[in-house]
Formats: C-alpha cells, sequence, structure tokens
C-alpha cells in the first residue's frame, strides 16, 4: 500500500507516461494531464506539426502553460520529455521545408560509415533540439532478418547484427552529442516478422540463443555502451516468456524479456513502452490493462499516444493498483528514479524556457537547414546502390531526350509507423526535371501507376514508341504483386528498364536475369531519389553496399569453421594454439610447453577456428573457457581469445565468442561469461595495456568494463586489479612489521601435514566465496608440495590466523596453474619466478599486520630456496603490497557480460 497522498502518487506515476495529443496547438487534454497528472513526456507527430513557425509556437506553448512556479506548483521538478519519431527516411516527423530530410537507418547501413551515421544523427540532434523536442524515438537497432517484415524494413540499418549495432550506435552518439536522448528499439528485436504490431501480434518463435545469435547483438552493444533509452517491442516471443500461460504474452508486458535487459544485461537505463495503442497490446490485452502490465514487467516509462480517456484510466489504473498493493510502490520508485536520473541528464529549465531569442530565429534554421542538406546530399550519394548494371544502361547517354518515369500512384504497403500525411515539397518528376536543367521541360514526363499496375494503352504506347529510356520507381513490390506483374510486363517491353527500389531493396534483388538495370535508395524521399538521378545522368558513381543479402548470397559466410578443442588432438590442436598465441599477443609470448599445461585440463571448454579444408586447415584463431563452481552454481568464464592477425576483422573473433557462449548456455545452462581466469591464472580481467581496440571488440560485444561495485558501465580508463611482480634476490624484510607480529605474539611456520587440516578448515571458514581459493589449497597437501604454504600462528590460543601460498617454480602446480609468472620479470633476464597468492588472514585478526608480516616470512623462505622473483595474481590490493617491495606488472579491467 502507498503512503504517499493521493496527488503526489498521481504526479508521480504521471512522470512514467508519455502521451501523443491532436491540434496544432497543446489541447486543454494535455494541459490537464500536465498540471493535474504531472505528465513526464509528449509525444509529437507529423499531425501536430505544420510549419516552423507552428512548431515552435506549439513547443514555446507546451512550455508556457508551465513556466517554472506553476511546473514547480505542480510537482514537475524537471521539464518534459518532448519526444518524436524522427527515424530519418521512411519515418520522418519533420519533414521539409521545415528541416532537412536525412538518410535513414538503412541508406546509413548502405555506407557502412559510421562516421556518416554519427553526422546525421547529430544533425538530427541539432534540428531536434532546435525546435525544443528533446528525446528521440531512434535509432532503430532491428535487424531486418525477414525480407517481407512490413514495419521494419528499411529503418534497419541491414541484415548484419554487427554492422546494425555499428550503425545505430554511431546514430546514437550524435543524437546525444547535440543533447537530445536516444532511444534504441524495439527491444529484443522487431526484424523476423511479417506481422506489423500496429495492426496485430507478431510471434517470433526463437529460443534465447537464437536471439542470442542475432537479435540481441546490437542490444548488448548499445547497454554496453551505456544507452538511455531501449523502447520495447509488442512481440510475443512464447520461447522466452517462462510458463506456459505467459507464452503470448508481448515483450513489452513480459517480465521475462524485460529481465534479458535488466537481469542479464544488467541495463540501468529507461525502458521506455512503444505505443499501447497499438494494436498488438490494445487488441490483446488493453492499453488500461497493459499500462499497469508493463510497468509490473520492468519498464519504466509509458506511452500512449491518442486517446485522452485511456490515457487517464491508466495512470488511474495504476494509482488503484499501487493504493492496494498490487502494484508496489518501489516499482514505482524506480522507474521515477530512472526518469528523473534521465531528466536531470538531458534536461533544464533554461533551455526548456527559451523564448524567441536569437538562436531560435527562423534565419537560424535556414542556415542550419542548408547545412544538414548538404550533410545529407554528401550521406545520400554514399548509400545509393547500383545493384545491377549487367546491359550498361546506365550512365544513359547525354543525347537521351525523352525520358519516361512511372511513380506509384496509388496507395502503396507501408507499416503502421509511416505517417505519410502533409504535402510533398518537391517530387520525383521536378527532380528529373531539375536535371534537365529545364524545370518546365517537357522531356520527362510521368505516369502515375495505380495500385491494380494497369496502364492504358496510350501509356504503353509512349512506353514501347516513344520514350528513349523508362525508369520504374517500385514501392515494396515483394509485397504489392501488382507492381511486381507492371514490373515483369514492362521489362519484357524494354529490356532497357531502369528499376529503382524506392523502399526495400528486396523488391527484384533475386531477380538477376530479369531486371538488369536495378538501383536500391533505400527510402521513397526525393532526397535519396536525387542521388539515383545523378547516378543515371553520370554525375556520379555508385558507392554504396547493399546491407541485405539476396537469397544467392546466403551461403555461409566465411571459409572457417569452429570446432571444440579435442584432447585427442592435442598435439597439432595445442601447437595452433601457441603459433595464433604467439603471433597476436605478441606481449605476453608463451612457450608451447607453457600453454600445453594449461589448456589441457578436464574443466577446459576450449574452441579453435579452423580453415575449412579436407586435411584440416590451418588453426586461425581460438577461445580458451574454464568451467567453475562458484558458490555452489556451475559458471564458467573466458580466460583468452585471439585470431591470427591475418585474419583479424572477418569475423571470427566474434563467431568464436558466440559459439562459446552459446555453448556454456546451451549445454550449462551459463549466462554469463565474464572474460577473467582462476585456475588456471591468465589475466584476471580484459588486460589494459592492449590496443583499444580490442577493448571496443569486447564492449561492442556486450562486455560492460565496469568499476568493482558494477556501477559505471563502458569506463574504458578504470583499471580494476593488477598482477605484481618483485626481483627479491635482496629482499630484505621491513623489520618493523616483523617486529609488529612477534610483539603480538605472532609466529610463521610452513604448513606440514600436522597443521594441514587447521590450514583447511581456515580456508573454509573464511574463503569459500572465493572462486578456486579452497580447492587449490586442498591440491597443495604438504606431503607433495612441502614448503607451499606459509601460515601464521596466534601463539595467544595455538591457532592459526592467517596463510599465503609461497610456491617455488620447480612446483609443477605452478605451471599448470599460473600461465605468466615466467613472462612477468620481463624479457632478457627471466628469473626463477614463485607464486605468492591467495593470501588471506583471518577475518577475526585483520588490521594488525599479521599479512604483511606473513608476506616478509614467506618472501624469506623462497629465497632461502633459491626462488629469484616472486609473481603475485589479480589483486585490487596494489599499496599494501607495494609496502614489502612488489610493484605492478600489468594492469586489467573488470569485463562482464
Ligand atoms: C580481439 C580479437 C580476438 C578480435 O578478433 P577478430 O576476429 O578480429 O574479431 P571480428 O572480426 O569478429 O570483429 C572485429 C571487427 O571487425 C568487424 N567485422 C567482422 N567481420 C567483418 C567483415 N566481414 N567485414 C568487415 N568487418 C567485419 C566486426 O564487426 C568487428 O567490428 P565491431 O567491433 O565494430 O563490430 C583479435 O583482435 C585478437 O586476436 N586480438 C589479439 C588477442 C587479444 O588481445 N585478445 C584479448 C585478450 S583475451
Amino acid at each position: 500500500m502507498s503512503s504517499l497522498s493521493d496527488s503526489t502518487l498521481r504526479k508521480k506515476i504521471g512522470q512514467l507516461f508519455a502521451v501523443g495529443f491532436h491540434g496544432l496547438t497543446p489541447s486543454s487534454e494535455i494541459k490537464t494531464l500536465i498540471r493535474e497528472y504531472g505528465l513526464g513526456a509528449i509525444v509529437l507527430f507529423k499531425r501536430n506539426i505544420q510549419d516552423a513557425a507552428q512548431l515552435q509556437v506549439l513547443f514555446l506553448s507546451t512550455f508556457y502553460l508551465t513556466p517554472i512556479e506553476e511546473a514547480k506548483n505542480a510537482g514537475h521538478e524537471h521539464p518534459l520529455f518532448i519526444g518524436i519519431d524522427q527515424e530519418n527516411g521512411l519515418v520522418t516527423r519533420i519533414t521539409p521545408p521545415i528541416a532537412a530530410q536525412q538518410p535513414g537507418q538503412m541508406a546509413l547501413g548502405a555506407t557502412q560509415s559510421i562516421e556518416n551515421a554519427y553526422e546525421v544523427g547529430k544533425s538530427t540532434g541539432e534540428m531536434l533540439s532546435f525546435f525544443g523536442v528533446n528525446m528521440n524515438y531512434a535509432p532503430d537497432c532491428d535487424i531486418n532478418s525477414e525480407p517481407l517484415n512490413p514495419v521494419i524494413g528499411v529503418r534497419s540499418p541491414g541484415d548484419d547484427p554487427s554492422l546494425v549495432g555499428r550503425i545505430s550506435l554511431a546514430t546514437a552518439s550524435g543524437l546525444r552529442d547535440s543533447g537530445v536522448v536516444p532511444t534504441v528499439k524495439h527491444f529484443p528485436g522487431h526484424g523476423d516478422t511479417a506481422v506489423d504490431s500496429h495492426h496485430g501480434l507478431p510471434v517470433i518463435a526463437k529460443s534465447r540463443s537464437e536471439l542470442e545469435r542475432c537479435e540481441l547483438i546490437p542490444f548488448r552493444r548499445a547497454v554496453a555502451h551505456g544507452i538511455e533509452a531501449v523502447m520495447t517491442a509488442h512481440i510475443a516471443l512464447p520461447k522466452i516468456n517462462s510458463s506456459l500461460e505467459l507464452k503470448g504474452l508481448p515483450a513489452t508486458l513480459s517480465a521475462d524479456a524485460l529481465g534479458i535487459l535488466r537481469n542479464d544485461m544488467k541495463y540501468d537505463g529507461v525502458i521506455i513502452t512503444d505505443c499501447l495503442e497499438m494494436d498488438g497490446i490494445r487488441a490483446t490485452y488493453g492499453t488500461v490493462e497493459g499500462s499497469l502490465m508493463s510497468l509490473k514487467a520492468g519498464s519504466d516509462s509509458v506511452m500512449i499516444c491518442h486517446t485522452y480517456d485511456v490515457q487517464v484510466k491508466s495512470i488511474e489504473r495504476v494509482m488503484q493498483a499501487v493504493k492496494f498493493g498490487d502494484l508496489s510502490q518501489s516499482r514505482i520508485d524506480e522507474a521515477f528514479r530512472r526518469v528523473k536520473a534521465l531528466k536531470q541528464k538531458f534536461l533544464t529549465w533554461e533551455h526548456a524556457l527559451r523564448t524567441t531569442t536569437a538562436d531560435l530565429s527562423l534565419t537560424n534554421l535556414a542556415t542550419m537547414n542548408e547545412r544538414h542538406e548538404n550533410c545529407a546530399k554528401k550521406v545520400y550519394s554514399k548509400s545509393t546502390t547500383v545493384v545491377r548494371n549487367d546491359l550498361n544502361t546506365l550512365p544513359i547517354s547525354p543525347g537521351t531526350s525523352k525520358v519516361l518515369l512511372l511513380t506509384p500512384g496509388g496507395r502503396v504497403p507501408v507499416g503502421g509507423a509511416v505517417d505519410e500525411s502533409g504535402s510533398k515539397h518537391r517530387t520525383y518528376l521536378d527532380v528529373l526535371k531539375e536535371n534537365t536543367g529545364d524545370k518546365t521541360s517537357s522531356s520527362v514526363t510521368e505516369i502515375l501507376y495505380p495500385d491494380t499496375g494497369f496502364l492504358s494503352d496510350e501509356h504503353w504506347q509512349v512506353i514501347k514508341e516513344e520514350a528513349d529510356i523508362v525508369i520504374l520507381a517500385t514501392r515494396n513490390a515483394k509485397e504489392a504483386k501488382e507492381q511486381r506483374k507492371l514490373a515483369l510486363q514492362l521489362v519484357k517491353t524494354r529490356h532497357d528498364l531502369i528499376v529503382i527500389a524506392a523502399c526495400n531493396p528486396y523488391d527484384f534483388l533475386d531477380d538477376v536475369d530479369l531486371f538488369k538495370t536495378y538501383i536500391a535508395i533505400y527510402e521513397p524521399t526525393v532526397e535519396a531519389f536525387a542521388s539515383a538521378v545523378d547516378i543515371i545522368y553520370g554525375k556520379a558513381t555508385s558507392k554504396g553496399k547493399l546491407p541485405v543479402a539476396s537469397k544467392s548470397d546466403l551461403k555461409p559466410n566465411d571459409n572457417y569453421e569452429i570446432k571444440a578443442y579435442n584432447p585427442s588432438e592435442k598435439d597439432a590442436m595445442i601447437e595452433g594454439i601457441t603459433k595464433v598465441w604467439k603471433a597476436a599477443l605478441p606481449d605476453y609470448k608463451l612457450q608451447k610447453e607453457d600453454l600445453a599445461k594449461v589448456i589441457d585440463q578436464s574443466h577446459g571448454q576450449h574452441f579453435i577456428a579452423q580453415e575449412k579444408r579436407e586435411n584440416g586447415g590451418t588453426i586461425v584463431g581460438f577461445i580458451l573457457a574454464y568451467k567453475a563452481v562458484k558458490r555452489g552454481k556451475q559458471s564458467a568464464h573466458i580466460a583468452a581469445l585471439a585470431v591470427d592477425p591475418a585474419k583479424q576483422g572477418k569475423g571470427i573473433g566474434s563467431k568464436l565468442l558466440a559459439d562459446a557462449r552459446e555453448y556454456l548456455y546451451e549445454q550449462h545452462g551459463i549466462k554469463n561469461v565474464p572474460l577473467r581466469s582462476y585456475f588456471p591464472r591468465f589475466w584476471p580481467g580484459l588486460p589494459a595495456d592492449l590496443p583499444r581496440a580490442t577493448r571496443q571488440f569486447f564492449v561492442n560485444r556486450g562486455y560492460r568494463l565496469t568499476d568493482s561495485n558494477g556501477g559505471s558501465i563502458a569506463r574504458l580508463d578504470v583499471k580494476l586489479s593488477a598482477d605484481l611482480y618483485q626481483d627479491i634476490r635482496n629482499f630484505k624484510s621491513p623489520q618493523r612489521y616483523l617486529e609488529r607480529a612477534a610483539a603480538a605474539k605472532v609466529t610463521y611456520k610452513a604448513i606440514t601435514p600436522e597443521t594441514f587440516a587447521d590450514c583447511l578448515s581456515g580456508q573454509k571458514r573464511n574463503f569459500t566465496h572465493y572462486t578456486g581459493w579452497v580447492e587449490t589449497y586442498i591440491a597443495l597437501n604438504p606431503e607433495d608440495h612441502p614448503f607451499g604454504i606459509m601460515a601464521a600462528f596466534d601463539e595467544n590460543h595455538g591457532s592459526q590466523i592467517g596463510w599465503t601460498l609461497m610456491l617455488s617454480p620447480e612446483d609443477d602446480y605452478v605451471a599448470r596453474n599460473w600461465a605468466f609468472p615466467p613472462l612477468a620479470g620481463g624479457g632478457k633476464h627471466l628469473l626463477k619466478t614463485g607464486v605468492i597468492g591467495c593470501v588471506g588472514v583471518d577475518e577475526a585478526h585483520r588490521g594488525r599486520g599479521v599479512g604483511l608480516a606473513m608476506l616478509c616470512h614467506a618472501i624469506e623462505d623462497m629465497r632461502r630456496r633459491g626462488v629469484e622473483a616472486v609473481f603475485i595474481d589479480s589483486t585490487n590490493k596494489v599499496d599494501w603490497y607495494a609496502k614489502v617491495g612488489f610493484s605492478k606488472w600489468k594492469e586489467y579491467f573488470v569485463a562482464e557480460i
């Protein structure tokens, strides 16, 4: 039950709602929602936008209703989010001439350039910010793996998960850098469906592993890079929802689906729902009930775009649920905290309450638009793709005088997200005419063909006999069968037909033998069409690269296979792994014999990447993973991943990582596989001295480089643990440490068979939560490993109160469990390096100098035995060890996934 007053609770809940309204000025309803319900966000649509001046007034008046005092009185600590779907390309809410048309995601995918994507994101953010829009429900992170997807299509950068991640995240960075909140959508991925969630509930029957292989890849990348907002999809994922009765639940309402973000990816940003008035929710669970369900499932912001009554009822429904304990107050608090934190980061009253000052002038807008137009033009020219020019029809000869353009004049299949209202400022025909240099030119004519595809005899007459060149623009002809029929008729008559796929590139992608001159522009905008016209007239060449595969491309995309490490092929495998290791990790050059000892162990779960050859090809990469038991549960970690430098950048590293993670999940149910190692010890995390690109590789695949509290995300500059080293040939114990321990009646002796049992019970009492710790002590039985353990004894009570390993390099246990001691001295003067590790003092005796004195005794003992240097692995107590002479050898990031 809630302890807040009704009004306070209502306004807190109101902050969790994002609503749309109708009209060109703020409706009285929206004002009520702001004042009475503490509304958090407004969603703008094309229906709210007429021209630049009106848009400015709308934005300003939205805020005039809530000037600082009134808003504060109404409980608003921060300004409203003003959000919009400015995806660009197909889904563009603020269109020319108000703002420059910018290329959509698939056009960006075709440029394959993150620089272009960033620039477009930045321009878009600048424009939105000019109008006071501070949140964009873009970019789209969906992977368009289903060519017949009616809702995503060109809104996605393509069908390759890593390209989608790269392009989307670069667009998001551009938006962020211009002060606009980016939102990646539609989680967990809307690309593999042939149903539009505006008009029904799509079902994606993929398993978790299948999602990890595809849909989740860009989302993992976004989260690891610290994305601020994620929008959910109204799609059912029967294989993800945990129980039978929940199977049909859309991801938006599913705690299991949102749990992937929260629990597995550790995402702590805002989860916002797609509009709950879409049929995927409205017609299934209902918008009002859906609002409550989505908050229960873990979302933080609920979007309802159309109906005031429904918006109010939804807020009231959530309120009632909190009052009657059906939804916890803490869930509301958590969502409120996230919304508030995002507002704090992006919004200021000062910016929100700007009045018509100089920087808001329409002259400034015109200058900005011109700059953005130039940027867009450059990007369009890089995206437009001549898929085929088999008859060398392109460019058309300069003497071509009669050009006939056929464009769709009837209804075309578009997804529910597309809003085509409003007048077109310029048409395809205008563009063609401009190209002839004469806007009134009669040499270019246009036929607007109906959705039946039917053309009159006169039209056919022009096509057959009069036109020098015929250009057919299609729009989603794969779905619009009549368009396809018309195209087939046309190409029979005119082999030189130029086809422009003016939206999805799939229209004639696989009709290699039929449509020989085929251009893809990835969106129906006039601006994209103009860049195709430039190519047709030879003013530009094609630079775009198809970001989706045709059927003929769908063969296995590489010449390598991933195989599990097989002990019966140990010699060849270790030989291959060593070669790759030495080439890929030149600063950590391990010898084959040393690698063999750490690799060939029963808890290893390694994979190699090998060239596909009949008699076994060369090994070009490997991943070393190990299973362990942590707090009684199976866990696993990745100790090393490397690819032959000559083969890097071909997807081999990604595939090794994905295969290993999939195997560990499928076989052992292990979801989170951090980058680290226990026993055997390689690196305790991601080495900080590796190139930044290597760190980026892991973050791009969803690894969080966090601080020790797991707090910050993608902080590439925080080093969290270290390996230490000391040449002990001239070691002298600092007397004060020895004296202090002696005064406290603490003595130090190596563990013997008689004292071993007490030693083990000390480890079990204190250190069971450290993976592999107790097992290591158990393995170091003093009968087999004399002088392996130094212990501190409390002479007052005769009990053991501290322990450390103090192993000589001759002990085979060292070689099997620590990879790097032989390297730590650095190159030329390789010393006989032993290991100090698992240093622990009984909890009741900490802070009394027991540990430092123990280190001194252990080092002296080792020196007596001929050990020349000591290696200490994986510690964050660098300063403490420095007191007895240790310094850092290497530093590491914590890398979790
Ligand atoms: C880190 C490492 C394993 C990555 O292996 P890799 O095979 O080069 O990795 P991939 O090819 O899968 O991915 C690298 C990039 O190339 C891209 N790429 C993959 N296939 C591609 C292709 N066919 N065309 C273009 N780009 C491609 C990937 O998308 C990725 O870019 P992104 O991160 O922006 O998405 C490799 O650099 C390496 O061996 N480094 C040395 C060893 C090391 O330091 N290991 C870490 C400590 S354990």
